[in-house]
């Protein structure tokens, strides 16, 4: 029976504006005693994703909201430590929804699925390349954005997480990948070390005019990660056919009021184009198939990820603003324990 302390950090206020440390409440707990059918979990990394913005709002989404004075809701990697559970054996690392917490209960009445990862995947690669972003990227840019060869790609947020995978995976499809990023550093990354083929800083540079000089043939997926301004800007150069494809608006996260709606959606109709969202959830049934593509492609060095980690769970609630000031470069994770030898 395991012995310790359970540190959780739970929701205490909904956010206005950026997510501030008040937002939160900390509280420690006895480690629970499993009853018959659960299993028990000490959690390794945590994945901090924009999408837990909209989950500490009280709007309905894709999934419910975090209740005030719940634990955080988080995806991550852990190991299993107990198990009375004849589906998880001790020293299995599963992958799922572990919260914002030292250790995880999971069995029968959890809502959420966790699943055992394969041996022998680096615990990193499920956290990116291998996970969430690393499948988002995959499913997006393939199922959504059709590129074919010859096409040009354009993605913003290109030196996250997601933008990161999604234009290295248009290179290797045979198209033009043009990234948008916040910082001369990231888009240094993400051409010289990445293979894009330019990359636009959207702080500095005149949008319009960078995406005239980098995609001279026009636009024909853009991979939209932040919505607001940037998206307008890219309606306005998109070919015949286009496809637009409504990943993320982290732009809009944080707004306390929500800014006018793109303006050249017009665009939309002259060219006979498409944008449409998805939620990677969605294809949960069909992971499998993209690590089958994506695993051979990282192991000949086509396809490369980094990770953003921050150490200590009770660092999580300032860590996740790294999202929304750009401070990450890659999949940004926090480390919660070790990893098991
Ligand atoms: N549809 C789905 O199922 C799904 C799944 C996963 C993620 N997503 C979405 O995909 C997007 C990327 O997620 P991620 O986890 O890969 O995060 P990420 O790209 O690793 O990190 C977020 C990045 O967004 C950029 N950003 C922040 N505020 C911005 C603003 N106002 N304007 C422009 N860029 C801004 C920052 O980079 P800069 O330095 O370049 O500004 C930051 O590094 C998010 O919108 C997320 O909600 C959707």
């Amino acid at each position: 029976m395991a012995q310790g302390v359970n540190r959780q950090i739970l929701l205490a206020a909904r956010p206005v504006g950026m997510i501030k440390e008040t937002d939160f409440a900390r509280r420690e707990q006895p480690i629970p005693q499993l009853k018959n059918g659960e299993f028990l979990v000490r959690n390794i990394y945590l994945s901090l994703d924009p999408t837990i913005r909209g989950w500490m709002t009280d709007i309905e989404g894709y999934m419910p909201p975090i209740g005030i004075g719940e634990v955080m809701r988080g995806g991550g990697v852990g190991v299993v430590i107990e198990s009375k559970s004849p589906q998880y054996t001790v020293g299995d690392v599963v992958f799922g929804l572990i919260g914002w917490q030292d250790y995880y209960v999971g069995g029968a009445s959890t809502m959420w699925p966790v699943t055992v990862v394969p041996k022998g995947v680096p615990l990193k690669a499920m956290m990116s390349i291998f996970g969430g972003t690393g499948m988002t990227a995959y499913f997006g840019l393939l199922d959504v954005g059709k590129p074919q060869p010859g096409e040009t790609v354009v993605v913003s947020g290109a030196a996250g997480a997601t933008g990161s995978v999604v234009g290295q995976i248009a290179k290797i499809k045979g198209c033009r990948a043009v990234g948008i990023a916040g910082s001369d550093a990231k888009c240094k990354w993400v051409t010289e070390d990445l293979g894009f083929d330019a990359c636009i800083n959207y702080k500095t540079e005149d949008m319009a005019r960078r995406l005239k000089e980098t995609c001279p043939k026009g636009i024909d997926v853009y991979f939209d990660n932040v919505g607001g301004e940037i998206l307008d800007i890219v309606l306005t150069q998109i070919n015949l056919r286009a496809r637009i494809v409504l990943c993320g608006a982290i732009s809009m996260y944080n707004a306390t009021e929500f800014p006018p709606g793109p303006k050249h959606y017009v665009n939309l109709i002259g060219k006979r184009a498409r944008m449409e969202g998805f939620i990677i959830t969605d294809y949960l049934p069909r992971f499998a198939e993209a690590m089958g593509e994506l695993g051979p492609w990282v192991a000949q060095g086509k396809l490369k990820y980094a990770i953003d980690q921050v150490d200590g769970l009770e660092n999580a609630p300032t860590a996740i603003n790294r999202l929304f000031t750009g401070a990450n470069t890659g999949k940004l994770i926090v480390k919660i324990s070790d990893e098991p030898a």
